[in-house]
């Protein structure tokens, strides 16, 4: 899948380069966005990612490479490069004593949708119903929810039928259930056949709506293509277990080290930590269980694609598996959250075009 695609890719970043004073936001990126795919652009806060977006929206100069959209460079073709995208960087604004429906009405006669001989008003009532939004279209926006105002961004990029959709990490600040409604909005544009372009700090994110990913560090690329190849360099999922006695259970374990060659046992304070495939974890168990010692509790660690996230983006830091002390008899994860939320980010400015 990493053959290079006939038609232009959507997105061709080469040697791309932005620096701010001595640093380097976004450093000798190469990037392939082919059409029609759902793209994630992952990394921790500060990678870069929103960097790359600006450029890509023109808000930002490179101070080297190049930057393709569908073929068409800023250079040489200025803001006709943006005719096929659209989308937002950081969080859309809008009025917020208009209602949905009169703030992508104002932009739709910005963006003279009804020069391409659409009926504006039925095109705003079309992708406010792609967003779920078209029973509270007609309430102020100062009374949605974030995830509402997400959606009506989405809503937004949508009016100028774009061939590409960029979202900067469009679930960040959501609720449970705005994430969601994100996701399965993403998830259904995509199947449109519309080639999305996210950026999210969040493994977990990118593995459920993705099928291609550029993990940045420090405006590095760590690792390029698609999730099946990442999933293969993940190493194997961690399990911690508390046992009824951990020190015979770390016999057991021991002296069925032949037939459980597969696993490795770690000890922790109050717990084991098993890494090994899932087969050979129900081995340990079964294992445990016929040598008397009862499992009390077992618990996934750090995902295998987490782990790898963070192998490629913090070099320095072990997963901390091993130093984990769960309370005993505790239900207890050692899920770390891959990055704070995005509080220093800089602000940019809206790219939908909206006001403001
Ligand atoms: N306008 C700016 N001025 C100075 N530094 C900036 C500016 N924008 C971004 N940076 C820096 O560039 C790096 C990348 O930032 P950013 O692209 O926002 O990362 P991400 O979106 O991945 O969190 C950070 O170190 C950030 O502080
Ligand atoms: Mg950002």
């Amino acid at each position: 899948m990493t053959d290079a695609p006939a038609a232009p890719p959507a997105v061709r970043a080469r040697g791309l380069t932005k620096r701010f004073g001595q640093r380097a936001a976004v450093d000798d990126l190469d990037l392939d966005v082919a059409e029609g795919t759902v793209y994630g652009l992952l990394g921790p806060n500060g990678a870069g990612k929103t960097t790359f977006m600006r450029m890509l929206f023109g808000l930002v100069g490179a101070d080297a490479g190049t930057l393709e959209v569908f073929g068409r460079t800023w250079a040489h073709d200025g803001v006709a490069t943006l005719a096929p995208v659209a989308g937002f960087i950081e969080s859309p604004r809008f009025y917020p004593y208009l209602t949905g429906r009169a703030n992508l009405r104002l932009l739709a006669t910005l963006d003279r949708v009804d020069r391409r001989g659409d009926d504006a008003d039925a095109r705003i009532g079309g992708v406010l119903d792609t967003v779920d939004l078209l029973d509270r279209a007609d309430e102020k926006v100062s009374g949605y929810s974030y995830g509402m105002r997400q959606r009506l961004g989405v809503a937004a990029a949508l009016l100028r039928e774009p061939r590409l959709l960029v979202l900067d990490e469009p679930a960040n600040g959501l609720d449970p259930a705005g994430i969601r409604d994100m996701r399965a909005l993403v998830t259904r544009l995509a199947r449109s056949g519309l080639t999305v372009l996210l950026s999210s700090h969040d493994m977990d994110e990118v593995e459920q709506i993705c099928d291609h990913v550029t993990i940045m560090s420090k405006g590095r690329v760590a690792f390029t293509g698609s999730l099946h190849r990442l999933r293969a360099l993940a190493p194997a999922p961690t399990h911690l277990i508390t046992t009824s006695d951990d020190l015979a259970a770390l016999r057991v374990l021991s002296k069925a080290a032949s037939r459980l060659d597969d696993v490795s046992v770690t000890t922790t304070h109050g717990a084991l930590a098993l890494r090994g495939p899932q087969a050979a974890i129900d081995r340990c168990v079964i294992t445990l269980a016929d040598a008397g010692v009862a499992v009390r509790t077992l618990v996934p660690g750090t995902s295998p694609l987490e782990a790898v996230f963070f192998s490629l983006t913090e070099p320095e830091d072990v997963v901390p598996t091993h130093s984990h002390q769960p309370e005993p008899g505790a239900a207890m994860s050692t899920r770390t959250s891959t990055a704070p939320k995005a509080a220093g980010a800089p602000a940019a400015a809206a790219t939908s075009r909206s006001p403001r």
